[in-house]
């Protein structure tokens, strides 16, 4: 290869250039030059033989070339391509109304999506969010919450330990989001306004209504003057705002060792509006949440003067909440990932 070949090259190529009309030539057409075996190719394998000045011009005026050949290529399998696609259009064998692929997106999660409502509800009525420990001690969970050692009440919360070295059972997974409580009150001063939402485990068989593990919406609010009466006009508030307007409520006594007196809240049945059906199992009520006045001496375990303060606090399990907002008959689903169930909501 001489400086005299060059022009001699171009000549070639501008020629073999006219020849490519499809992409089969195309291809033949970029073997021919740059292919392994490739005029080009050679030429530049050559270069190492030339002297150095030849080598530095020849060296410069092929890899001109070479990137000349490599933009028409590109240029050209873009005009190819066009081309192709205007004859397969108008000759009809592609369908441009076909739907485009669809990409799966996500969404939110039903128990995220009444998890957010809830709080949401919460904080127009003032509350903020505290979290706490999902392991937790027997004295937070229990003890401080006015669950003696050996009290019945410990029944309904049938726990998992975790193994200790020393063989005590001190450690737990907490069965309620109440000893949030217990932890807040020692962290913070009065007046409290919060809500505490957390996953909890029961040690229990797995049904319709029943995980070992779930989640929970605790409130605790702490005042000078706080009263059963503000704890049924909040609470009434978030039923309605929940579940209906004018929704019907009904708070039942019941007990819970942190709370003195206790109630079980219910809201009317919205799935027969108390003519009674099977959800409500024909009482035309359906329970919500526990609550209650804040025991004194779960007060003082948090640090607080149970003279001077009183509060009030509530729990409701999230799951039962989604179940009748969306009508769901197995709280297993929510945990299943079964997007054909995840899709409706
Ligand atoms: N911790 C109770 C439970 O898991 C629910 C509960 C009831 C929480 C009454 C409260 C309350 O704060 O006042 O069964």
């Amino acid at each position: 290869m001489h400086k005299a070949d060059i022009p001699e090259l171009k000549k070639k190529i501008d020629a073999s250039s006219k020849n490519v009309s499809d992409q089969a030539s195309l291809e033949r057409f970029r073997t021919e030059y740059l292919g392994k075996n490739g005029v080009l190719t050679g030429f530049l394998k050559g270069l190492k033989n030339a002297g150095p000045e030849e080598r530095a011009f020849l060296g410069g005026e092929l890899n001109n070339i070479k990137s000349s050949l490599e933009a028409f290529i590109e240029l050209k399998t873009g005009e190819l391509k066009k081309e192709e696609l205007n004859k397969k259009l108008s000759s009809g064998s592609a369908d441009p109304t076909l739907p485009g692929i669809n990409f799966p997106v996500g969404g939110i999660h039903p128990l995220t999506a009444v998890l957010h409502e809830i709080i949401e509800i919460f904080s127009k009525l003032g509350f903020v969010c505290a979290d706490g420990p999902e392991i937790e001690t027997d004295y937070y969970n229990f003890e401080a919450l006015n669950f003696p050692e050996e009290h019945p009440a410990r029944d309904t919360h049938d726990t998992f330990y975790l193994d200790m070295a020393d063989g005590k059972k001190d450690l737990i997974l907490r069965t309620h989001t109440s000893p949030v409580q217990i932890r807040v009150m020692k962290a913070h001063n009065p007046p409290l306004r919060i809500l505490i939402p957390g996953r909890v485990f029961r040690h229990e068989a797995t049904d319709a209504t029943h995980s070992f593990v779930f989640n929970q919406v605790e409130g605790l609010v702490v005042d000078e003057k706080t009263n059963f009466e503000d704890l049924k006009g909040n609470l009434t508030v978030f039923a309605r705002k929940m579940f209906g307007e004018n929704l019907n409520t009904r708070f039942r006594p019941s007990f819970f060792p942190f709370t003195e007196p206790s109630a079980e809240m219910d809201i009317e049945c919205i799935f027969c509006a108390g003519k009674g059906c099977r959800i409500c199992k024909f009482t035309t009520w359906l329970e919500i949440m526990g609550a209650g006045m804040v025991h004194p001496s779960v007060l003082k375990a948090g640090g607080y003067d149970s003279e001077k303060y009183t509060g009030y606090a509530f729990g409701m399990g999230v799951e039962r909440i989604a179940i009748l907002k969306y009508g769901v008959n197995d709280m297993r689903l929510f945990f299943e990932n079964d997007i054909k169930f995840l899709r409706q909501f």
